[in-house]
């Protein structure tokens, strides 16, 4: 998508399939833009009298104007000024984005000319999420079926507005809504494609194109260093476990942050296994990964004052004549020993390794995991907001901070000792799992275990990964991204705090 900003006063619309787009605060009537015409204008303050045009929050009124040079109008409803808030816009942008693909749009005007108050990044955040498809399985339509996507969006300002900065933001969004796309794009591949090999490819992938250093530890590395917690959780699966590393070093004067993601790329359960009902969604087990992965993308692209360590434990959770059982004993790479109750607990168990050892090699100032860890978390939280558990709160305000600004919010959930004591094990240091009840928190007590005194937080994302409705710039049968943005965001906040 190209982004451009334009003055209102140098702004013609020339474009043959193009749309004006104008947000509307609830009852503001006129309309306020600069380039809609008055017989347009009067028009829609017709509909206005009427009661057919609101400005009702994450309302859409869409008309084909063939008589003007813009060749339709789109007013997005924005709600009560007061009660305002960016995520209005962003599910505006996400509606926007499939109205104009019904009506064929390919260039945007979203003026704001009248409106130093509506922010354009949302809108275009919204669009550019609302835009993605997952159509690669399915037959190419014919050219004439083809979708028409957004090709352009113009966001025209009032004259006088310094608008580099401005143009500055609105790319960086694409860039960023652009690469949850991606995520999505990794999370909804087959499971029989998105393997630990694949996720360590597409990690190689980016390394080339930034720049920056990847390493992939396969088995027998994992072996030597004592990588047992993920070697037991890897099998049972005909695919080798894959531990995935990317670098992006700026300098020894900089603090380290370190992204941490769960990659399991399918999970049955292993022998404690799932009920086959919904099992298919169990592909999406590796969006953590996904969500680090594309950040790290985003970020390796803007090669920001900061060190970032990208870690992935990438595994498959199977049930083949190798595979771990319940009772089974591993000793993890901080030679902390588990006892292995229920197999389908391995979340916890490929981050406890990975966690360890992020620690240990590259000593990070913050380190943040991110994971599809429990049905307990969706149960707890829902879809709105991810779980998050920590044992240093400044860097939980930083990361709640950056979950509000981009709308993939947080919410804290408490890590008291007594959580602790629920995984402690019956024959080894620690049991991977502890009662039904609390199961969110006691499986983020678990990996307090494998972080030493780093500050960390974990992010359980199992309820926002994926299947969430009533959110327009997702789609309710797929992944959604969720992390990639956020991580982004706080990544970009560490470095202005350096
Ligand atoms: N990947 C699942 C968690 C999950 C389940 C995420 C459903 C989203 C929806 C994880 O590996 C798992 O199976 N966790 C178990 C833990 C239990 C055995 C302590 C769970 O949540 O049931
Ligand atoms: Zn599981
Ligand atoms: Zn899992």
């Amino acid at each position: 998508m190209n982004v451009e900003v334009v003055p209102c006063d140098t702004c013609t619309v020339v474009e043959e399939e193009s749309c004006l787009v104008i947000p509307l605060f609830d009852k503001a009537f006129p309309l306020d833009s600069s380039l809609l015409n008055e017989q347009d204008d009067l028009f829609l303050q017709t509909l206005a009298d009427k009661g057919v045009l609101t400005g009702k929050a994450q309302s859409c009124y869409y008309a084909a104007t063939p008589k003007s040079a813009y060749q339709s109008v789109l007013v997005l409803g924005l709600g009560a000024r007061e009660d305002y808030d960016d995520e209005i816009l962003r599910r505006c942008g996400g509606k926007a984005a499939e109205i104009l693909q019904q009506n064929r749009v390919s260039h945007v005007y979203f003026d704001i000319s009248r409106h130093d108050n509506v922010p354009p990044v949302p809108f275009l955040e919204g669009l550019v999420l609302g835009q993605y498809a997952f159509d690669v399985y399915k037959k190419k339509p014919e050219p004439e079926d083809a979708p028409v996507k957004v090709q352009t969006t113009t966001v025209i300002t009032d004259t006088g507005v310094e608008n580099t900065p401005l143009l500055s933001a609105l790319q960086l969004a694409v860039l960023t809504c652009l690469s949850a796309n991606g995520a999505r794009h990794l999370a909804n591949t087959a499971p029989n494609e998105m393997t630990p090999q694949a996720l360590a490819e597409f990690a190689r992938g980016i390394a080339t194109e930034s720049g920056c250093k990847c390493t992939v530890l396969e088995p027998k590395q994992m072996e030597s260093l004592g990588m047992n917690a993920i070697l037991g959780v890897a099998r049972g699966s005909a695919q080798p476990p894959r531990l995935i590393v990317l670098e992006h070093r700026h300098s020894d004067d900089v603090k380290t942050v370190a992204l941490v993601g769960k990659g399991v790329t399918f999970d049955t359960g292993g022998i404690s296994i799932k009920p086959a009902a919904q099992m298919h969604e169990m592909k999406y087990d590796m969006c953590g990964a996904a969500a680090v992965l594309c950040a790290f993308m985003t970020l390796a692209e803007l090669k920001p004052a900061i060190n970032i360590v990208a870690v992935i434990p990438a595994a498959e959770n199977m049930t083949g004549d190798a595979a771990q059982r319940p009772g089974d004993i591993v000793k993890a790479y901080n030679g902390k020993t588990i006892e292995v109750h229920n197999t389908d607990a391995e979340g916890r168990l490929i981050l406890a390794d990975a966690m360890a050892y992020t620690v240990d090699k590259y000593k990070p100032d913050a380190m943040v995991d991110a994971a599809t860890l429990t049905g307990a978390c969706l149960i707890a939280l829902g879809h709105f907001a991810a779980g998050l558990f920590t044992n240093n709160q400044e860097l939980a305000d930083s990361l709640v901070a950056a979950g509000n600004a981009t709308g993939e919010r947080l919410w804290q959930m408490p890590l008291w000792k007594d959580y602790e004591k629920q995984v402690e094990g019956n024959h080894a240091d620690l049991c991977n799992i502890g009662p039904r009840e609390g199961g969110a928190i006691t499986a983020a007590a678990f990996l307090k275990n494998f972080v030493g005194d780093t500050p960390w937080a974990h992010l359980d994302i199992a309820g926002t990964a994926w299947g969430v409705k009533g959110v327009p710039y997702w789609n309710p049968d797929h992944a959604t991204g969720y992390g990639v943005r956020l991580l982004t965001q706080w990544v970009l906040d560490q470095v202005q705090e350096n």
